[in-house]
This record gives structure tokens, C-alpha cells and sequence, in this order.
């Protein structure tokens, strides 16, 4: 009997702890709206992404379908709204013909108020695992608005003043690095470790765990920065195909580029990580100063293995989850931070800078792990095992806390450069 109300009072306690994390996320995701105009809230950026506006009547639409239609067995709540607004409805380009801002903001507010009413007696020793997915699956759109919304600005600015345009993206703000900078490689020794997630935040891509040997390798300390990525532009690395892939190299003769897409030409910068490469941009630089990309396993040990324990932490820095302590997200700053910002996140291996900031390219193609379990739906993470994405690691200056952790995988097609991402740098001897 005790037992029993032991673990009422847990459940309970879960029911807030969600309940609180929906409506942190939602006014996060909501004030990025706040001084938007129709324009920007309709139109595409990029082709490859959607109308910021769209992704979000997609959040209202993911919470009405899932809770209300297929938990709690509820009619379909707008079905006028499920052909625009479900992720297989509509190509990206016929996503630009929204409700208003207003129309979508009281869609969001009616369904919330209708799942937080069912959140309250939903079976959460069954459900749990989909309302953390939920938190999670805004928490990735919102990053999405965030870069969009920088894109916008990019577009604006790039019209005005017609070369320096990145440098006027966002004012720059001037942080004084915390610690020295010491850019030696660090050794990680050979041995077991173990790769993945169990736990019930994990992503479908995440679990099951399991046991990796990796031999010893190196792995940069810090994220590639504008300054050491200068050097590859001046030295013609856009230029000399001694240093691309077959594939990098076909890619940049279509897309000529001659710098990364957000690039920063003031000094004040030279600290920052490089911020918008592609995957065949990271690939060059690593082949420009003799090392190569680091895989996903790789980074995540480096990330998250504690050698002396032999324990995986969740963050770099132990359990304690994520605060402005130890890294540069959920859009603190709106902008990348110096690369040393953050001593307080270094990893028990020895490397800094892995959770927030930038996206981190990996080597690794995105498969699922062994034993792996579509979830929620095929199409979150197995359509795009597809030998055709690369992963990602560490989040961004605009990942929201319950997207940051070791375990975590982005994934997108190598040609992307949109997303806020950089590398880091590994050789094997
Ligand atoms: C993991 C960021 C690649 O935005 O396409 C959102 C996340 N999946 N809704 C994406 C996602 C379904 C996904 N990424
Ligand atoms: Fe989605």
C-alpha cells in the first residue's frame, strides 16, 4: 500500500516536472515570434526549409493528433488543418499559404489548453516516454525557427550592404574568453565505452546502448575556430581540389562558395567557432592541416567517457543538466560564444566547447543502432537511414536544454549549411 502511494506521488511529480517543461518551451518557442512580420512569418528562407510560421501550426497539429486523437480518442480537433500542417502533407514550397500569426497562435492555445486538461489524468506510467518525445519535438522546431529567422536576417542585411554582410547578422557582442587557449590534440586512450542512451528522454536513433573498442585516437580540445579556418581560405582552399573529396569537390564546382555561409571577416570573431559549412567544407579543412573528421563514436567518447570510473556521463561535465554555467544554448546569447567561454564544461577526457555553441559534423552516416525500434513513427528517425545523412553532435547556441546531451544525434545531408554547424578536428596517430 505504500509502495503504491510512493509511486502515485512520483507519477504526480512527473506530471508537473511535464507540464512545467511544455510551457517553458512554449513561451520560449513563442517570444522568437514576438516582433515578426507577415513576411517573415510566411515566406521560405532557404528551399530546404520551411516558413518559420509553418513549424508552428506542425507543433499544434503534433499535439493534437498524437494526445488528443490517439491517446485520449478524441475527433479530429482542425481538419482543415491536417493536410498543411502534418510533416508528410505538404512539399516544403506549398507551405507558404498560412492562416495569420493570430490564427495559428489561437490553434496552439486551444489545443494546449486541451492536452494539459488531459495531462492531468493521462496514464503516465504508459505515456511517459511520448511526453518527453513531445518537449523534445518542439524543442528541435524551435531551434529550426531560430536559424530561419537568422537566415531571414542574412537575406535582409545581405541585400543592404553588398559584401560584409555577415558581419552585421547579429551586433557583435564582446565576451572575454574564460580560459587560455591550448590547442594541443587530446589523447583518448584505447578501450571499451559505451555508445547511446537507455534513458526515458532518449530518441528512438539513441537506444539501444552499446559496448564500442575504440583504439586511441586524438581529438581537437575545442571546435574549429574562424581563425584557424582563415588560414584554409587564404591558403586557396576553396580553390585547390588536392584538399575535397570526389564528392566535396562536385558539390562546391555547383555551388561555388569561396566561405562558410555565416562567416565573420573582424578579428573579434577569430575565437568563435566557424559557424555554417557544409559537411564537404568541415571534410576539406581536416584534410588541409592533416587530420580528418572525427566519427560519431569517437566524439561521444570523448564527449562522455569517464576513463577512471568507466561510467558515461550524460553532459561533458557530469549529471547536472544543463545551465548557462557550463554551455552556449537555448539562444542565451543569440550567438556563438569563443570556443574557451566555458571551462566548467569540459569533459573528464579533457575536451571543452561539445554541448551547445555549434553542431559538431561527425564522419559517421545516421543508421540505426542494433536492436533499434522506430518511434513515435518510421518517419521521425528510419526514412533518413538512408546512406545519405551525416550525423551531428553537441547542439547549438539555439538547442533548448532537453535537446542537449552526449547521446543526442542531428542528422542532415552534407550539403547543408544552413543549420548552425562546425567541427571539430581527429587524426588516429
Ligand atoms: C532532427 C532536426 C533533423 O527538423 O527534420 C522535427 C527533427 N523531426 N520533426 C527535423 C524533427 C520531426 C528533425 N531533425
Ligand atoms: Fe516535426
Amino acid at each position: 500500500m505504500w509502495k503504491k502511494i510512493l509511486k502515485l506521488q512520483s507519477i504526480d511529480s512527473k506530471r508537473t516536472a511535464i507540464c512545467q517543461a511544455l510551457q517553458q518551451c512554449r513561451s520560449q518557442t513563442l517570444a522568437l515570434f514576438s516582433d515578426i512580420d507577415d513576411q517573415t512569418f510566411r515566406q521560405q528562407a532557404h528551399p530546404d526549409f520551411s516558413p518559420v510560421g509553418w513549424h508552428l501550426g506542425h507543433l499544434a497539429f503534433t499535439e493534437a493528433y498524437w494526445i488528443l486523437e490517439r491517446f485520449a480518442g478524441k475527433q479530429t480537433l482542425f481538419p482543415e488543418y491536417q493536410k498543411l500542417f502534418a510533416a508528410d502533407g505538404l512539399p516544403k514550397e506549398s507551405r507558404q499559404n498560412l492562416p495569420t500569426i493570430d490564427t495559428i497562435q489561437d490553434y496552439l492555445q486551444t489545443v494546449r489548453k486541451q492536452i494539459l486538461a488531459y495531462l492531468e489524468v493521462a496514464p503516465l506510467e504508459k505515456e511517459e516516454r511520448f511526453w518527453r518525445w513531445l518537449i523534445q519535438h518542439e524543442s528541435q522546431h524551435s531551434e529550426t525557427i531560430s536559424f530561419v529567422l537568422e537566415l531571414h536576417r542574412f537575406h535582409l542585411t545581405a541585400n543592404q550592404a553588398s559584401f560584409s554582410f555577415p558581419n552585421s547578422l547579429s551586433p557583435v557582442k564582446k565576451i572575454a574568453p574564460k580560459t587560455v587557449f591550448n590547442r594541443e590534440m587530446i589523447a583518448i586512450p584505447a578501450g571499451d565505452f559505451l555508445m547511446g542512451s537507455n534513458a526515458i528522454e532518449a530518441q528512438d536513433n539513441e537506444r539501444p546502448t552499446y559496448t564500442v573498442y575504440l583504439d586511441k585516437y586524438w581529438l581537437d580540445p575545442y571546435p574549429v575556430t574562424y581563425g584557424e579556418y582563415r588560414q584554409f581560405i587564404k591558403a586557396g582552399g576553396y580553390q585547390k581540389a588536392e584538399f575535397w573529396s570526389e564528392k566535396g569537390w562536385k558539390w562546391l564546382q555547383e555551388n561555388p562558395v569561396a566561405q562558410p555561409l555565416y562567416w565573420r571577416e573582424e578579428t573579434i570573431w577569430d575565437n568563435h567557432p566557424v559557424c555554417g559549412v557544409s559537411y564537404y567544407e568541415a571534410e576539406a579543412y581536416a584534410n588541409f592541416v592533416g587530420k580528418r573528421l572525427p566519427t560519431e563514436a569517437e566524439w561521444e567518447k570523448a564527449a562522455s567517457w569517464n576513463p577512471i570510473t568507466k561510467q558515461k556521463s550524460a553532459y561533458p561535465w557530469g549529471n547536472e543538466e544543463p545551465t548557462a554555467k557550463f554551455s552556449n544554448h537555448n539562444n542565451l546569447f543569440g550567438q556563438t560564444t569563443p570556443v574557451n567561454q566555458y571551462p566548467a564544461g569540459k569533459s573528464s577526457l579533457g575536451c571543452y566547447d561539445l554541448l551547445g555553441n555549434v553542431w559538431e559534423w561527425t564522419a559517421t552516416w545516421f543508421t540505426g543502432y542494433q536492436g533499434f525500434q522506430s518511434y513515435p513513427y518510421r518517419g521521425y528517425s528510419q526514412v533518413y537511414f538512408d546512406g545519405e545523412h551525416r550525423v551531428l553532435k553537441g547542439g547549438s547556441w539555439a538547442t533548448r536544454p532537453w535537446g542537449l546531451r552526449n547521446s543526442f544525434r542531428n542528422w542532415y545531408h552534407p550539403h547543408v549549411r544552413q543549420i548552425l554547424a562546425g567541427f571539430r578536428c581527429a587524426r588516429s596517430n
